[in-house]
């Protein structure tokens, strides 16, 4: 089968697999290996990814995704030129769990408690390193310390000094640090060097929270990873460069066109600047879209034109392409050079399993998140007449929209005060609809890879990539295409 011929044209319901003989039993997201990549350097253990749409993805909503072995992409959806809004969001996300803090927040043994107790509150930290004028370890000071005492007291005479504690020298391991810590029966582990300057702090809050997600998606200092959408225009390369200094892991270059000139300038700028910086761009969805990215040096390519629920583009321009043609297309193009992102169009859980197998590494997805409690904005309860009883019941609503959707593009712009018409001018390619308030985007996860795995199961694979290499090898083996009826018999209920 020549696998593009086949699928020209088509997109995720246009297709069912065929099941195979199964080798391992569903449903079962611990046991069954889902890992991939989401760009050349960035490994996930589940192949999801929040879209960076300011309706969908802000620090609570990267923290769910990274805990849960994804990554969460902050949308630039910030006013423009105003870069603090953003970095606070990825700023948020790096400091929820640490492995080691390499930065622990410190106070000098001469200052007041007030000033402890001040920082503490300023920097939301319950613990303070206590040094010496050198840098040199002392104590520590927590909040507890300083409560019920008068707060002109010094530091030294409050904190618990060196000498009582357990202290560490030099780097040491998560598993090293808790067996000491279990063995000690301490909660803290300052880790120092041989002068006896702070190199870091290990707390056993944080080590739960590791324990508490081993699939989570973390950095080499144990911290969540978070990407962050940067545009190819305005202030895209100041955004970069600041979102890279606070630690942003990925950089997101994601405009409508990925396929252009402007395009291109910005890899150029970025890469300039911030030199082996990770770095996705998108969107495209043809094979000279996809090499013209890689060709630039990109570390990961986002698909998909039009695909998304709060897009219009299709409609706006008749320009677009089929999602599964997309993927095909894109993965024939770019083989295992790197990793590509499939953007958009995923209406049903089962299309997941289908977007990773037509050329996905991972998924993104906008709407499937939409109206989460970890997604921004104000839930708001409106009057609904329910069909079957003729009742008026009020139901709890998020706005999900299109960050191309007229009301987003104004409140980037800061054009509150614009005449209607002048804000039309700009061309809108995006929808803003009302959802249903739900559940946490957790659960939402947890469904999605527990259907995943049973996909896999079906497929007559052991794991996500052997599901990609089996389809791959032999398409025919999986691909039915659907007449109407038979995609009415799937797929309305
Ligand atoms: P889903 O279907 O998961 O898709 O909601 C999410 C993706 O939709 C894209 N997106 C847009 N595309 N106009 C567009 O043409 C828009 O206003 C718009 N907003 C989001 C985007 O790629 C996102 O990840």
């Amino acid at each position: 089968m020549n696998l593009l011929d086949f699928v020209r044209g088509c997109t995720f319901d246009d297709f069912l697999l065929s099941p195979q003989l199964g080798i391992v039993a569903r449903r079962d997201p611990g046991v069954i290996d889902l890992s991939t990549r989401f760009s050349e350097h960035v490994t996930l253990s589940r192949p999801v990814v929040s879209a960076n749409m300011d309706t969908i993805t802000r620090a609570a909503m990267a923290t769910v995704l990274a805990e849960e072995g994804g990554i969460g992409v902050i949308d630039r959806g910030f006013r423009t030129g105003d870069l603090a809004p953003q970095l606070a969001e990825v700023a948020s996300v790096k400091r929820t769990q640490h492995g080691v803090i390499g930065d622990p927040h410190a106070i000098r043994e001469t200052e007041t408690l007030d000033e402890a107790v001040r920082t503490m509150e300023r920097t939301h930290v319950g613990t303070l390193v206590v040094t010496d004028e050198a840098g040199r370890l002392k104590g520590l000071l927590t909040e507890r310390d300083a409560r019920f005492v008068p707060r002109d007291q010094k530091v030294c005479d409050r904190m618990t000094p060196l000498d009582r504690l357990v202290a560490h020298t030099g780097a040491v391991s998560l598993a090293e640090a808790e067996r000491i810590m279990v063995a000690r029966k301490v909660k803290k582990l300052p880790l120092v060097n041989a002068d006896g300057t702070v190199l870091g702090l290990i707390t056993a809050k944080d080590l739960i929270k590791h324990r508490r997600h081993p699939f989570a998606t973390r950095d080499d200092q144990g911290r969540l990873r978070v990407a962050a959408a940067v545009g190819a225009t305005g202030d895209y390369l100041e955004r970069a460069v600041e979102l890279h200094r606070i630690g942003a892991d990925v950089l997101v270059i994601d405009i409508a066109h990925g396929h252009s000139q402007v395009m291109e300038r910005a890899i150029q700028q970025i890469r300039g600047r911030l030199g082996g910086v990770e770095l996705v761009a998108g969107n495209v969805a043809t094979e000279a879209g996809a090499r013209f990215l890689i060709e630039r040096g990109v570390n990961g390519v986002k698909v998909g034109i039009g695909p998304g629920r709060g897009c219009t583009t299709r409609l706006a321009t008749s320009f677009g392409v089929p999602q599964v043609e997309a993927l095909v297309r894109c993965r024939i193009e770019a083989a295992e050079r790197v990793p590509l992102i499939a953007d958009g169009g995923v209406t049903r859980d089962g299309s997941i399993a289908g977007a990773l197998l037509f050329g996905g590494d991972s998924v993104m997805l906008g709407n499937a998140f939409a109206g989460t409690s970890e997604t921004p904005g104000e839930v708001v309860s409106k009057s609904v007449l329910m069909p079957e009883s003729q009742k008026i019941v009020q139901v709890p609503f998020k706005v999900f929209r299109g960050m191309a959707s007229i009301t987003a593009v104004r409140d980037r712009l800061d054009l509150e005060e614009a005449e209607p018409r002048e804000v039309e001018a700009l061309g809108a390619e995006g929808l803003e609809v009302s959802v249903p308030a739900r559940g946490s985007a957790r659960t939402v996860v947890h469904e999605m890879l527990k259907h995943l795995c049973s996909a896999i199961s079906y497929g007559g694979a052991t794991s996500l990539s052997d599901l990609r290499r089996r389809f791959w090898a032999a398409p025919d083996a999986y691909l039915i295409k659907l007449s109407p009826a038979s995609r009415t018999e799937s797929f309305e209920r």
